[in-house]
């Protein structure tokens, strides 16, 4: 498969997806989020990837957002249907996927660019890097899950200022409110991201594909995420991987899953 806007590898049972679109600092067009939405479906289909690392190419942008040259002139239906288009193919896919994803944040993860990171199960940052949702300065929302996915993981009250300022915050504000799990030197994060990935990587795939249908459960309306955590619970009985684990206790080894 070749992309144009994308680098896409797999190794050691991780693959790298890297946003590859360095002169408009990793900007989303609408030919980006198809390829994303491509590589990560081939990830997910792929029972030898057992974890996703996102990235942005080079050091200054993780994702400066949505490109805006692409949407500047837009009608409200044509907005409407971006927002609608984008969280389908790539947002919602992503954080509904069953390989665990990691965002790796380069840099600027602005706008759409922070959204993405959102949407990934976990989120590591480089030390430089900004974070924000600046849509209102440019007379729009966050339209990728930002006004949702922000209140979910830092609260309404921080997601409402960060929102309505459109102002960006450190890796180090980030990482106090719960919206990146750790923060490093730059040149650590790719590392620090297979760290996170092995450790992953040694769990059983389906019960971790379940786990986070049962965590998602719980952030969508109209749905009991603890009926779902039950019904998921019990179809983890019976398989092999549930049969590898539990024996691999009683046998006092590794599971190998
Ligand atoms: N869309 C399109 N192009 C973008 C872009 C974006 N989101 N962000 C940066 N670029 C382009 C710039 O236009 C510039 O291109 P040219 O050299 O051709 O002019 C290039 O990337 C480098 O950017 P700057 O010269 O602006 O770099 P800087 O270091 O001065 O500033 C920055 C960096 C603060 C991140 C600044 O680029 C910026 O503010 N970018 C826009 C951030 C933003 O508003 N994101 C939200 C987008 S809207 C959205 O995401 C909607 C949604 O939820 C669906």
């Amino acid at each position: 498969m070749d992309y144009k806007n994308i680098l896409f590898e797999s190794k050691n049972a991780i693959a790298y997806i890297t946003v590859n679109r360095p002169k408009q600092l990793n900007a989303l067009n609408a030919e980006t989020i198809v390829e994303l939405n491509t590589a990560i479906t081939i990830a997910e289909k792929d029972k030898s990837v057992r974890c996703m690392i996102i990235t942005g190419a080079k050091n200054k942008a993780f994702i400066a957002g949505a490109d805006i040259k692409e949407f500047a002139n837009h009608s409200k239906k044509e907005g409407e249907e971006l927002a609608r288009k984008g969280q389908e193919l790539l947002f919602d896919m992503l954080e509904n996927c069953g390989t665990p994803s990691i965002a790796a944040i380069n840099g600027f993860a602005l706008g759409g660019g922070l959204e993405l990171a959102m949407a990934c199960h976990i989120r590591i940052a480089s030390d430089n890097a900004k974070m924000g949702l600046p849509e209102v300065s440019l007379g729009v929302i966050p339209g990728y899950g930002g006004t949702q996915r922000l209140a979910n993981l830092v609260g309404k009250g921080k997601a409402m200022e960060m929102i309505t300022t459109a102002g960006m915050i450190s890796a180090d504000e980030a990482n106090k409110w719960g919206l990146v799990n750790h923060i490093c030197q730059q040149e650590e994060l790719i590392p620090t991201a297979e760290k996170i990935a092995s450790k992953i990587m040694r769990n059983s795939p389906m019960a971790i594909a379940s786990a986070i249908k049962s965590v998602n459960a719980g952030f969508k309306t109209g749905v009991d995420g603890f009926e779902v955590e039950k019904k998921e619970f019990g179809n983890c009985f019976g398989t092999t991987e549930f049969q590898e684990g539990t024996t691999a206790f009683l046998e006092k080894r590794k599971p190998n899953f």
